[in-house]
């Protein structure tokens, strides 16, 4: 595991692009699958999590040409393997997501039930496994492997008990093939979420959209290859505006999108963080002080649970007392003690401080009051995971001294080039060993 050491102080200035979004391409790379044909993806990020993807791909027959710096060319002629490895499975948490095109070319789709990912709350598979079920496949758990098998998915009325992103997407993969039409009620409406619709719908799906979550997938007997040029990670774009913001600093962040980060935009604009946007992109900067606001994340069109951490960081700069709500997962405040040891006012309470959400009545401490603005110093840190330790690394940047911040690696799994980009915008970076 790779560590830094940040020699903090310094606001960010300058100009970083974000490319395309880690949670779109690798249900992309997955989706690509369900064809024989080749697809052509076009503003590919280079980041650990595509990576492992691809592997796992490759493992079950994928094939990968890259005709240019951020493109990439997949070809999967034949399923080779219906099973994923537990050490495959247990990198990220895609393995899950192959059950629609390992089913529909070889009716077995073997998954391990241990996924990686980062450790935000106990996040079950229950929603894929009941709605691949109700399209008619058997599953059953052996020796912690999911073994799914269909001699052919049909399509059915599924409600799901939470607009559960992956879920959404895993099903719409599988209902694009299946025989018959499939309703997909309550479902996932994220930016990521359509950008695959719009890829499924140029491989040759059918697959309408109306106003209350619900999709209707009339399935087709085919697909074929596309070509897509990725939509910009909004999560990275939204950190790089909170890390100018929280330094005083001045970014310009090419290719961030409005559409994609309205409520993040308004949050912004409600603590007093400045930005601009323009053709290409949005400046992000600041100086003077910042305002305290409450909070709460949900599912899209909402304030999203990965802009939480970032942001509550910035809130350690607000004047007066800020509330964080987070709904969505409900232990997604782990990373709150390192910054604690920083300096930060940080208390987390298990009662919901705003709305009612799912976790009122659980021990999970799934709000935090924040009391600003703190001076941060530097300290010597243990990323546990990806959008935690990005929030570290803004926090070392920010904080007056010298942080070690270990497990970098973790990091990368979803931004391209970190060092070299935050080296540009003025971070003070070294390896160490
Ligand atoms: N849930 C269930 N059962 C299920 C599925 C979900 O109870 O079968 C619950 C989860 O436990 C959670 C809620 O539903 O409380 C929402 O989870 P969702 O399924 O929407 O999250 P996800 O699909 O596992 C994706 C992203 C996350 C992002 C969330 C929310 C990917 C690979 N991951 O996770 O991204 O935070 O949607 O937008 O797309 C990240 O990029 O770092 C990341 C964690």
């Amino acid at each position: 595991m790779t560590s830094w050491s940040i020699e903090g102080g310094l606001p960010l200035r300058g100009e970083i692009a974000v490319s395309g979004a880690k949670n779109s391409i690798t249900k992309l790379l997955v989706a690509s699958m369900l064809s024989e044909q080749p697809s052509h993806f076009r503003n590919v990020p280079n980041i650990g999590d595509r990576l492992i993807t691809q592997e796992m791909c490759g493992a079950v027959g994928a094939q990968f040409e890259s005709p240019s710096a951020h493109g990439l060319i997949v070809h999967t002629p034949q399923i080779t393997n219906h099973a994923i490895s537990a050490e495959l499975g247990g990198r990220n948490r895609l393995a899950i997501m192959m059950m629609g095109p390992l089913l529909h070319r070889s009716g077995r789709a073997f998954i391990p039930a241990a996924a990686g990912g980062d450790q935000i709350g106990p996040r079950p598979v229950d929603f894929h496994l009941e709605g691949i079920r109700r399209m008619g496949a058997k599953v059953q758990i052996r020796d912690g492997v999911y073994q799914i098998e269909s001699d052919g998915l049909h399509g059915a009325e599924i409600e799901l008990p939470y607009p559960s992103v992956t879920t959404t997407e895993n099903l719409l993969m599988a209902a694009a093939l299946a025989q018959g039409r499939t309703i997909l009620r309550n479902a996932a409406i994220e930016p990521e979420v359509m950008d695959l619709v719009i890829y499924l719908q140029k491989m040759g799906a059918i697959i309408d959209y109306n106003v209350d979550r619900t999709f209707v997938i009339e399935g087709v007997s085919k697909l074929n290859g596309a070509n897509h040029r990725l939509m910009p990670d909004r999560i990275v774009a939204a950190s790089l505006g909170v890390a100018a913001v929280a330094t005083g600093g001045d970014v310009f962040v090419r290719n961030a999108r409005q559409t994609d980060l309205l409520t993040f935009l308004n949050t912004l604009r409600r603590v007093g963080g400045l930005f601009e946007v323009k053709e290409e992109g949005i400046r992000f900067f600041h100086n003077g002080p910042l305002k305290a606001i409450h909070l709460e994340t949900s599912v899209h069109p909402g304030f999203m649970t990965d802009w939480q951490s970032p942001f509550l960081l910035l809130l350690t700069q607000a004047e007066g007392m800020s509330v964080v709500h987070e709904t969505v997962f409900e232990d997604r405040f782990g990373y709150v003690s390192a910054l604690q040891q920083m300096g930060a006012e940080i208390a987390l309470y298990n009662t919901c401080l705003g709305n009612h959400c799912r976790f009122h009545s659980s021990n999970y401490k799934h709000s935090a009051v924040i009391k600003g603005p703190a001076q941060l110093k530097a300290a010597e840190i243990n990323v546990p995971d990806l959008r935690a330790g990005f929030t570290y690394l803004i926090a070392a940047i920010m904080a007056q001294g010298k942080s070690i911040i270990h497990g970098i690696d973790h990091i990368t799994r979803g931004y391209e080039d970190l060092e070299a980009n935050l080296r540009s915008l003025g971070a003070r970076i070294e390896a160490v060993q």
